[in-house]
Order: C-alpha cells, then sequence, then structure tokens
C-alpha cells in the first residue's frame, strides 16, 4: 500500500508510543456528578494527546463511537502544533500559528493527526467505528493517514454531508456546499451499522390508490440491468396491452414467479391498467429500518446555521463575531450515533469544541431512554466555560429557554477532569508531583498486565493493587516524599505474604532490603519506583 510521505514524518511515527502517562485529575466544580469518576460520563481538559493516553488504563478496547472534528487546516483557523516531539526540526514548528503563509502546514498537520489516530485506534473496540469529519483542505492526506492506520479493508464510506442550505454566490468558483466525514471500522468484518428508522416523510410515500387491504404500499421497478437469462418474456395488462423490458433491461423474476405475484394482487399496473407492471411494497412488510447512504442532506441532520443557533441557546455570547464558528448540528451527530451506537455504548470525542457530541448523546439517552456515555476532550481554556457550560445547561435545561425541550434539560450528569503531569520515570518521585496511590495504581497496573484495575478489588492494608489469573501485582508507595524515603521491600512484608501456590508476585516499590536469595524464597519479583513504572509483567 502506497504510504503518505511528510516532514516529520519519521519523528512521529512511534510517537504514540512514547507519550507519558498523565495522571487525570478530577476537578468537582465544573462537573455536575457528585462524585468523580472516570467511568462517568467525561469532560477532560488538556491536550488529546496526552488525554487519550491517560485514559488508556480505563477506556482500552471499551469505545463503541469515536467522533473526531479536528482543524480542516484552512489556514485561517490559528491552531498551533505544539506535540513535545524531542527534534531541532519540530522545535522550530512549536508554538506557531498553522496558517495559509505556512508551507509546512500540511507536514504538520499530518504530524499532529497521526499519533492521535494510533492511539484512537487502541481504545476502539472490535465492533466500534470511527467518524472523522473534514473538508478538501486535508480530506486526502486524512484519507492516507486513516488507510495505514485502520488497514483500508476498514474503510467504510465517505460521507457528504451537505452543511449549508443555500448556495453562497459570493464564491470564486464554486460555492463549497459540503463537508465529509470518512467512516472506518476498526475492523469491517465485525462492524455492522445500525439501520435508520424510516422517516416520516419516507413513509409519507407510500400510499393506497386501490385500497388494498394490506395498507398503504409504494412501487418498484420490475426491471433492471443485471443480465437475467429468464427475464426476457413479455406480459400482458389486464387492458390487454403488452410489455416486454426495453433493450438491455430484463425483468428480475421469472415468468413463474411473475404469475404468482399477479395472481397474489401484487402487480401494479397503473392507475388505468395499461402501465409497464411495477412490483408493490408494502409499508406493513418492509423492513422497519433503512441502510445508511452515503449523501446526509441538510434536511435530514441539520446544518451550520442550526449547529449555531444551537449553541447560541445554550451559552453567552456576547458578539457575533464571538460565537464558537465550526460548531456542527446535534441533528449531525445524532445520526452517527443512530448508525454506531446501541443502548450503552461509549461515545469518545477527542476535538471537542463547544460540546456538541455530549448534547447529542444527551438528547439521544433522552429520546430513547439509554445510558450511552460520552467522553469528551479540549485543550483550549474554554474547556470549562464553553464546552462543558453546554454539557451543564443541555443537562440541567435552562428555564429562560422559548423552547420546551431545553427549558426541561435533557438530564445526565458528567465528571470534570483536568490532565496532571507527566509520569516520567525521572520526575516521578520528586516533590510536588506525586501522583495519588490510586492514579499510580491504575497506570502500573494497566501497564504491568493490559488490564484495567478494579478498584474494588485492591487491598491497601497488604498494598495489593489486583490481580490477573496468574499474578498478585502489590505497590508500596505513598504521595508523600518523606514517607517515600522510608517505605521499601522488606522482611516483613514479604512475610507478610500469603503462600505464591504457583502464582506470581510482583512488588513496585522505592527500594528493596531483600538479596535475591530472599526474593527467590519468598517468590517475589521486585519493580524499582520510578524506573519500572512502565514494567510489562509477563504472564505466565
Ligand atoms: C473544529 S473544532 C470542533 C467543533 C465541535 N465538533 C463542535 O461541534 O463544537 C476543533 C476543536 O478541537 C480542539 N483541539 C484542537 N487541537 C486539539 C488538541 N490537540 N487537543 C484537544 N483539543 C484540540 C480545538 O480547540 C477546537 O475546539
Amino acid at each position: 500500500m502506497p504510504r503518505l510521505h511528510f516532514k516529520g514524518r519519521a519523528l512521529v511515527e512511534n510517537h504514540h508510543l512514547t507519550v507519558p502517562f498523565h495522571e487525570l485529575r478530577a476537578v468537582p466544580e465544573p462537573g455536575l456528578s457528585t462524585t468523580p469518576s472516570l467511568h462517568d460520563n467525561l469532560v477532560v481538559h488538556g491536550d488529546n494527546l496526552a488525554a487519550l493516553k491517560a485514559l488508556q488504563p480505563t477506556l482500552y478496547r471499551q469505545v463503541r463511537c469515536i467522533y473526531i472534528d479536528p482543524p480542516y487546516n484552512t489556514g485561517n483557523e490559528n491552531w498551533v502544533y505544539n506535540d513535545n516531539v524531542n527534534s531541532p526540526m519540530m522545535r522550530e514548528w512549536l508554538g506557531k500559528t498553522v496558517d495559509r503563509d505556512d508551507l509546512t502546514r500540511h507536514d504538520k498537520w499530518c504530524c499532529m493527526m497521526l499519533p492521535r489516530l494510533k492511539l484512537l485506534r487502541e481504545l476502539l473496540r472490535d465492533d466500534g467505528a470511527i467518524f472523522v469529519s473534514i473538508d478538501d483542505n486535508e480530506v486526502h492526506h486524512l484519507r492516507a493517514l486513516m488507510d495505514e492506520v485502520f488497514g483500508e479493508d476498514n474503510f467504510v464510506a465517505t460521507v457528504i454531508w451537505q452543511k449549508i442550505f443555500s448556495p453562497k454566490n459570493t464564491a470564486r468558483h464554486f460555492s463549497q456546499d459540503h463537508d465529509f466525514i470518512l467512516v472506518y471500522a476498526r475492523d469491517a468484518e465485525r462492524w455492522t451499522p445500525n439501520k435508520l428508522r424510516r422517516s416520516e416523510a419516507a413513509k409519507s410515500r407510500y400510499k393506497n390508490p386501490d385500497a388494498d387491504p394490506r395498507g398503504p404500499w409504494a412501487s418498484s421497478d420490475l426491471t433492471a440491468r443485471n443480465y437475467y437469462s429468464k427475464g426476457t418474456y413479455e406480459v400482458t395488462s389486464p387492458s390487454g396491452k403488452t410489455f416486454k423490458p426495453s433493450i438491455g433491461n430484463y425483468f428480475r423474476v421469472s415468468p413463474e414467479n411473475f404469475a404468482e405475484l399477479e395472481k397474489d394482487g401484487r402487480i401494479w399496473w397503473g392507475a388505468k391498467g395499461r402501465s409497464m407492471p411495477r412490483l408493490k411494497r408494502f409499508l406493513s412488510e418492509v423492513q422497519e429500518g433503512v441502510v445508511p447512504q452515503t449523501l446526509w442532506p441538510w434536511r435530514d441532520v441539520g446544518h451550520t446555521q442550526a449547529a449555531k443557533k444551537e449553541l447560541v441557546a445554550l451559552a453567552d455570547f456576547e458578539r457575533s463575531e464571538d460565537v464558537f464558528d465550526t460548531v456542527k448540528p446535534t441533528t449531525l451527530i445524532r445520526r452517527i450515533l443512530e448508525i454506531a451506537t446501541d443502548e450503552d455504548s461509549i461515545v469518545l470525542d477527542s476535538f471537542a469544541g463547544s460540546g456538541t457530541t455530549a448534547h447529542a448523546v444527551l438528547a439521544q439517552n433522552k429520546q430513547d431512554g439509554s445510558r450511552r456515555r460520552f467522553v469528551l476532550i479540549e485543550c483550549e481554556d474554554y474547556a470549562d466555560s464553553l464546552t462543558a457550560e453546554r454539557v451543564r445547561r443541555a443537562a440541567r435545561g435552562v428555564p429562560s429557554s422559548g423552547d420546551e425541550g431545553l427549558r426541561e434539560g435533557l438530564g445526565g450528569a458528567f465528571s470534570y477532569f483536568e490532565l496532571g503531569g507527566p509520569m516520567r520515570e525521572e520526575s516521578l518521585l520528586d516533590a510536588g508531583n506525586l501522583p495519588t496511590y490510586e492514579a499510580l495504581a491504575g497506570y502500573i497496573f494497566f501497564t504491568a498486565t493490559g488490564e484495567e484495575l478494579r478498584p474494588a478489588e485492591m487491598d491497601r492494608s497488604r498494598s495489593l493493587i489486583g490481580s490477573t489469573h496468574s499474578t498478585d501485582v502489590f505497590l508500596v508507595y505513598e504521595p508523600d516524599v518523606e514517607r517515600l524515603k522510608l517505605l521499601a521491600l522488606d522482611l516483613a512484608f514479604a512475610k507478610a505474604l500469603p503462600p505464591a501456590n504457583g502464582r506470581k508476585r510482583v512488588v513496585f516499590a522505592p527500594t528493596k532490603y531483600l538479596d535475591e536469595c530472599f526474593l527467590n524464597r519468598y517468590e517475589v519479583e521486585f519493580c524499582q519506583l520510578p524506573f519500572e513504572i512502565y514494567r510489562v509483567v509477563a504472564d505466565s
């Protein structure tokens, strides 16, 4: 498969692996949940590269649907490439706004996206899918990056979203009426889109001009261009007129089958009984849902102006120019939720902006009484004042609103987290940078075993943080520099361990006061903090 080449590629290829884990610190005030938890609906404030890594212990292979709406790289967005990649060329790039004059803007964009797409894939379930909004500025690069990360066999569709309802006559060449949404499955063999509910408009196309007792029906063509050896016969209408498929077309059913359909009153010869026969398809018999199509007109999923209107009703913008510009309509995201989620799916949006995805999830949950969860990440300072604020208002309701749904509120709550410092080996045990016991335990257990920490199974009195089918993992640690100087894997600790009975016992501690001989006798494997926080414990 051809691969996209861009400046900086070699430096970011494995960047997703080297991004250190960061602590996620719960901040109760902006959230709506009484007990903040990483298993709640989430709004995370921080860069999504670090945040996606930090969410791995709880979200690894858990997410059913990812929707992202990254900067389109139009040259007018003022986004900044700020990833901490250690090279002189990248340092040169840092902190500078990526604008139209920047000759490397496409390279920077690809450098920004590649590691993020790789981390996003890690979070998707086998039956999950990712939807990415984009326009002509980067769609060709994005398609190549997605083919590389998700595999070209897992490409599902390029959706065309008709985003405006009246063409821009001031456009220099063409009025740009649509955005793209690229859809990839984690595994196209295992991903099946939900059928969409038949809209009222579609249902209204079923009529009953002949008062058929089976109810309303619509007719479909009985001929097709595909060659069918039995499909070239002639039929006679009740009025005596004969019909044959036109040249190059064939009846789709055999003559015997046609006769049966006719007998069952399923052939429509037109109101006067002298038109080319068509097949009657009864509304009561067609499958309830319809397969998703790739053209999404604004009439079905909303347009950009409607999106702004929705946002303005839920935020405090003083001037029109301040209104968040790239907001999407909730109806668009709800279409994605309808296609790609079920009642308790986790939905992730790591370029959250004004929080449309959370708003859409709450609205969809209210409509069908379900329990989808959202996880939003936003790096800008408005993560609280705009992103979380919209979710707070959508959930609680806006009493002054003229819209009844909005007045009442959609219900639901969420926890708010700030991205903490990196858990780097060299600085992990520095005063002022000590992660909580639970945070460190979560990362250690995940990196060591590949499994999520189950807090209910932690036993602090024995320093046990969790067990797999073959291994018990212990953490001797306290987030206090003075106490840490005294903590060690010592004889008393080893002696207090229950008999190993063939299980592996791995102890993470700042130091040990036991030599190899004792470690072997007590069947303990020692991992020194901070240097071995990313130690992988091979399962036996
Ligand atoms: C196009 S907007 C998303 C709009 C959103 N779909 C909505 O309906 O409001 C992109 C958002 O991604 C955010 N963003 C860009 N780079 C990011 C990063 N590295 N980490 C987290 N958020 C980022 C931007 O601050 C911006 O709010």
